[in-house]
């Protein structure tokens, strides 16, 4: 049933067409006429989790556990290595809970990447410890995501009902980890009250995942035809305003920025807002699927190479001083914070 599940996830991710806004578009940035910089010498290296990345990307949480998801995982890999990027396995329950069997598909990120490269091993929020163990130890993961998906969860008719005991589990496991625990939405976002309430148990690490990409409840409502879930897919909070009002507790509390992340603009935007490091699924799976490993390294190619455009037209000649730059919000994005 979940391998169906996994296969179905991609196959219907495909086939979503509503189209969210991540109200990233309501963030100004300012042109800089002189910035006094030589393109040649625009560093994008950032420094996440004690490992340096060439540039601040996560290939963020999607598949595992199928023959057909080893091989996007594999390709997926391929570019994370190639890139020295961050990347992120999609949730790893069959390979702990149920089929000991799927553990290739996982195992195959660490085996590409190599040792020094950041990967994260990812659950569901209602994991045990031990399985939180299991899922690092099968990647040999840098940190586990610990995903939250209320949403996606209560659109599929098979999901589940009851969300009761997650804090306390999520607690339980940041206590006894050794590891960094990021906690993650799925498309939804997270408010500053939850991160909040995160932060109080020990959380650092958020990944906000906000409304304006990929949608579950759309792609679970095409796998549920007794049901039509429509009006609520424009539910959730938008990228930038989660990211916005995150990044109003400590500083300790580092931020990943995604959800609907497609282009260089998105990503510079999410790192001036305050984010660490922009992750992006669903834009690069389509990008994989539809026209292979080329195809997704075209993408990759363009979006680094505009990142570093756009830090030149800002005057900002590495990550730091990219982050530091001011900005403007203007339109709903306003209205909201
Ligand atoms: C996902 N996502 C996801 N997240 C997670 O924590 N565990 C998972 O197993 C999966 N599986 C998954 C499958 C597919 C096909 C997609 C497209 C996405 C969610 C993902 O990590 C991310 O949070 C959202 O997709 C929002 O980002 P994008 O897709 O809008 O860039």
């Amino acid at each position: 049933m979940r391998k169906k599940r996994k296969r179905e996830h991609v196959e219907n991710y495909l086939k979503t067409s509503f189209q969210g806004d991540t109200l990233l578009s309501d963030v100004y940035l300012e042109h800089n006429a002189l910035p006094e910089l030589n393109f040649s010498e625009i560093d994008t290296k950032t420094k996440f989790l004690g490992k340096t990345i060439d540039y601040p990307i996560l290939i963020n949480a999607m598949t595992g556990g199928t023959e057909f998801s080893q091989e996007i995982n594999k390709e997926l890999s391929l570019l994370a290595k190639e890139f020295n990027i961050a990347m992120a396995v999609g949730s790893e329950t069959i390979a702990v809970c149920e089929d000991e069997g799927c553990r290739e598909s996982f195992k195959i990120v660490r085996e590409t990447v190599g040792e020094e490269s950041l990967v994260f091993a990812n659950l569901s929020g209602r994991a045990s410890l031990e399985d939180v163990e299991k899922a690092l130890d099968l990647i040999q993961g840098d940190a586990i995501q610990l995903h939250l998906n209320v949403a996606q969860e209560i659109a599929m008719e098979e999901g589940d009902r009851d969300f009761s005991g997650v804090y306390s589990n999520i607690e339980n496991i940041v206590k006894n980890i050794d590891k960094p625990v990021i906690i993650k939405e799925v498309g939804f976002g997270i408010s500053k009250e939850v991160a909040q309430k995160l932060y109080d148990i020990g959380i650092r690490y958020i990944d906000i995942s906000g409304s304006g990409g990929t949608n579950f409840i759309e792609i679970e409502n095409l796998r549920n035809m007794n049901i039509d879930l429509s009006e609520l897919y424009s539910w959730g909070i938008p990228t930038a305003l989660s990211l916005i009002k995150c990044k109003e507790l400590p500083e300790d509390l580092k931020i990943i920025s995604s959800g609907g992340i497609k282009n260089s603009k998105d990503i510079v935007k999410s790192l001036v807002l305050g984010a660490e490091v922009v992750g992006i699924s669903g834009e690069l799976l389509s990008y994989l699927v539809h026209g292979g490993y080329d195809n997704a390294k075209n993408y990759l190619d363009g979006l680094v190479y505009k990142i570093k455009m756009l830090m030149i037209l800002m005057g900002k000649k590495n990550i730091e001083e990219l982050k530091a730059s001011d900005y403007k919000i203007i339109g709903d994005l306003k209205d909201l914070i």
